[in-house]
């Protein structure tokens, strides 16, 4: 029987489903309970934060930075009453870090620089050979076995000298970050050719400025957060400039800021406008200027802000303007789309938010944004409530910037799972599978992901969660002071999917097998 090319194409669908669905083989390179391929050019990897492993505080000239400085007068920050003094360590074992990379076979070790162990007056004056000479021998190590540096800037470790002079919300932090900036392409641009600038603005501007959960818990909402944003986006925008004039037509590296944020997904249809709001003010606020059309803050946010400034008797919005050329400034100032992503979250708004929202008078991000929104319990695998299995919101979150921010290049620089410990990690192999097979989900429908990286390495100083909560790949005996690492199950898992750019749901690795078997 001859057909034309349309009919046969739609008589052979529902044929094509079936037997997809009966037998469960790869269709299009995927199936959900069998095994999925990774595009062959996508990077692969691993990260950590200098604060979160280096440890080392105050050895060889290096100065306080502002989680130093908070932590040792207020040692009960963390809740385990922790701190990053000697972390992992990773500034006298960075070379067992670079095994530990060798043997999962990564392209790349996303890490970041200590502002104040290269320049410990804050400032380019003096450049600490020490602190120079630690990131010079690490940035080797990592080249030597063919593993890509992927530098972040500025992973929340402030100067404290900086922090004395307003940190974030004054505006010279524009210049001073420019300048370390571009002492430090001309240090390492000759090798290192991926460059992230600031780590999570939102989690810098408000739970450090707005409220009081990271440091400098300064705990000014609604006010030093909108003044911590803009000055972020400047100083962002300059180390983008810097690089891209002066050292990209010689060095001939990318540059991009790193954005994290949750999907929030309406609780129901009339709920679309109140989880929009909480995306906008998540972190529509940071992308938008750089990667939408036209740059600026998001509208809503800014009418929302300006208004209830008015209402609340003020004589200019608090969040402070952009001027058009500050607009332009930023605007399109970063090459990819860096991404964090760990969980998702329902939004919605109802006449009790209502009531609270427009009596509340006094000046607070929360109360602009106008939302609530919840984690539904049965998300949660494992012991942790900051890793709410979700994965769909990653598909969605990645199809949102396909379609509202022009398909930009993503590189995804931190996605991973908390657990309280422990080798066989099965909830973070479930949470890896399904992570990864959402963001296959995603570029199957067209998204341009560059790379991928695990969140973290190791365990490491976790913040607020002190030692309390891990994300290694690798377990770290905190309790000895030699600070053994060992593979969790899922850095065997890890493995594999880096080894055979597959990711099969069903691999049960040989945890008695040394994680260095392909490498002896
Ligand atoms: C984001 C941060 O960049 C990182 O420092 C932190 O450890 C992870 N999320 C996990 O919370």
């Amino acid at each position: 029987m001859v057909m034309d090319g349309h009919i046969n194409a739609a008589f052979n669908l529902p044929i094509t489903v079936a037997f997809c669905l009966t037998l469960v083989v790869v269709c299009g390179g995927y199936s959900r309970h069998g095994s999925r391929r990774l595009p062959d050019d996508l990077l692969l990897g691993a990260a950590t934060a200098s604060y979160q492993i280096e440890g080392a505080w105050d050895a060889d000239g290096k100065s306080e930075n502002i989680f130093d400085y908070a932590i040792h007068n207020q040692p009960c920050y963390a809740i385990d009453c922790s701190n990053g003094d000697v972390a992992a360590n990773s500034y006298y074992l960075y070379k067992r870090d670079v095994e530990m990379l060798r043997e999962l076979g990564v392209n790349f070790y996303r890490f970041s620089l200590s502002w104040t162990r290269l320049f410990p007056t804050s400032f380019t004056d003096k450049i600490n050979k020490a602190g120079v000479e630690y990131y010079n021998n690490l940035i080797d190590e990592l080249l030597k076995n063919n593993i890509q540096p992927v530098v972040t800037l500025f992973h929340w470790d402030m100067p404290q000298k900086l922090q004395q002079l307003g940190g974030w919300l004054n505006n010279n932090i524009v210049d001073w970050f420019g300048d370390y900036a571009e002492a430090v392409f001309v240090l390492f641009g000759d090798r290192v050719k991926y460059w992230i600038t600031v780590n999570e603005p939102f989690q810098i501007c408000e739970f450090g400025y707005g409220n009081a959960i990271l440091i400098p818990a300064l705990n000014l909402t609604g006010e030093a957060d909108y003044i911590c944003t803009k000055n972020l986006l400047l100083a962002h925008a300059r180390a983008y400039h810097v690089y891209d004039e002066l050292f990209r037509p010689k060095q001939d590296g990318i540059i991009f800021i790193t954005i994290s944020t949750e999907w929030f997904e309406p609780a129901d249809n009339s709920n679309i406008e109140a989880a929009n709001d909480a995306n906008q003010f998540w972190w529509g606020i940071y992308a938008h200027p750089i990667f939408s059309k036209h740059g600026d803050y998001p509208r809503i946010i800014k009418e929302r802000v300006a208004l209830k400034s008015r209402v609340q008797g003020l004589p200019r919005s608090r969040l402070p303007e952009l001027s058009p050329d500050e607009i332009k400034y930023i605007h399109g100032s970063s090459d990819l789309f860096g991404l964090n992503h760990y969980s998702s979250a329902i939004a919605y708004r109802n006449a009790s938010t209502y009531y609270y929202y427009s009596s509340f008078t006094g000046p607070s991000h929360d109360a602009d944004a106008g939302y609530m929104s919840y984690k539904p319990p049965e998300w949660k695998i494992g012991e942790s409530d900051r890793t709410m299995y979700a994965p769909w919101g990653f598909s969605k979150i990645l199809a949102y910037i396909r379609n509202v921010y022009n398909n930009v290049p993503v590189f995804i620089t931190e996605n991973g799972f908390a657990s309280h410990g422990g080798l066989v990690d099965d909830d973070r192999v479930t949470y890896y599978r399904g992570y990864i097979s959402a963001m296959l989900d995603a570029i199957d429908e067209g998204s341009y992901i560059i790379g991928y990286t695990a969140w973290s390495l190791m365990d490491n100083f976790e913040w607020w969660n002190g030692y309390r909560e891990n994300y290694g790949l690798y377990e770290v005996d905190f309790n000895d002071t030699s600070r053994p690492r060992t593979p969790r199950k899922s850095a065997y898992v890890y493995k594999e999917i880096i080894r055979t750019r597959t990711l099969d749901m069903n691999y049960e690795p040989d945890m008695s097998i040394p994680l260095t078997f392909d490498l002896l």
